[in-house]
């Protein structure tokens, strides 16, 4: 099984709190990379597999209260099953993979915003990757104000918490960032979609010489 990805394939995320824009910002890149003949391919958390949507439901839209540890577990094997099936095969066919949220939500959002172990969800988010890393993650950058302003008017489970949760999970985001500035692109996400994808490309660009 391969656990870095290869000269073939890329695989790309974007992140951030809910209403950030990353989902645009995503299906740009994807036609971006159409135009210039790189095959690429999108895929969302968590979802992208049937069996991982039904995880998605049950993580979104469940009734009944749900343990933090559940829910951590649960986001994290919608991610085994989508990686093992889908990303993966396609980065070993040599296709980019553009992924609308990844393993860094999971620390962003049950470790900042539930309070669980980062430690220990990094962990159990490696055996859950097979410890595949992205190339190059792009951490759409907003204020909570501005994010709650943008979030639809019919909010999942977890988009419900309220903005002190999200606070947590954007302050997680940005230590993730912090730890590894290599890889985690912080995007000023207040400007214009088009200004975010100019700052998007450009980050491409130089990482892929493209
Ligand atoms: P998302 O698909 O980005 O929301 P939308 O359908 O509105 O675009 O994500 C769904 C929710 O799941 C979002 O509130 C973030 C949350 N989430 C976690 O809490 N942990 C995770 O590991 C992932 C992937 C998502």
């Amino acid at each position: 099984m391969m656990t870095e990805s290869t000269s073939s394939g890329k695989f790309i995320t974007f992140e951030g709190v809910d209403g950030c824009g990353k989902s645009t910002q995503a299906e740009k890149l994807v036609e971006k990379l159409f135009e210039i003949d790189i095959s690429a391919v999108t895929v969302r958390e968590p979802g992208g597999d049937p069996i991982s949507e039904s995880i998605r439901k049950l993580l979104l839209h469940a009734e009944e209260s749900m343990s933090d540890r559940a829910e951590a577990l649960l986001m994290i094997s919608s991610r085994a099953q989508l990686t093992d099936k889908v990303i993966l095969p396609h980065i070993i066919n040599g296709k980019w993979v553009v992924a609308d949220r990844y393993a860094d939500s999971t620390l962003a959002y049950q470790g900042g915003g539930r309070g669980l172990s980062v430690n220990a969800l990094d962990e159990i988010n490696n055996f859950g990757t097979y410890t595949l890393k992205p190339d190059i993650t792009f951490f759409i950058d907003v204020p909570i104000e501005k994010a709650d302003e943008r979030m639809s008017v019919s909010r999942d489970r977890i988009e419900k918490e309220g903005s002190n949760f999200q606070q947590r999970v954007r302050d997680q985001y940005l230590t993730i960032h912090a730890k590894d500035p290599d890889r985690v692109v912080l995007i000023n996400g207040e400007q214009s979609i088009d200004k975010v994808f100019e700052d998007v490309w450009s980050a491409m660009k130089e990482k892929f010489s493209l």
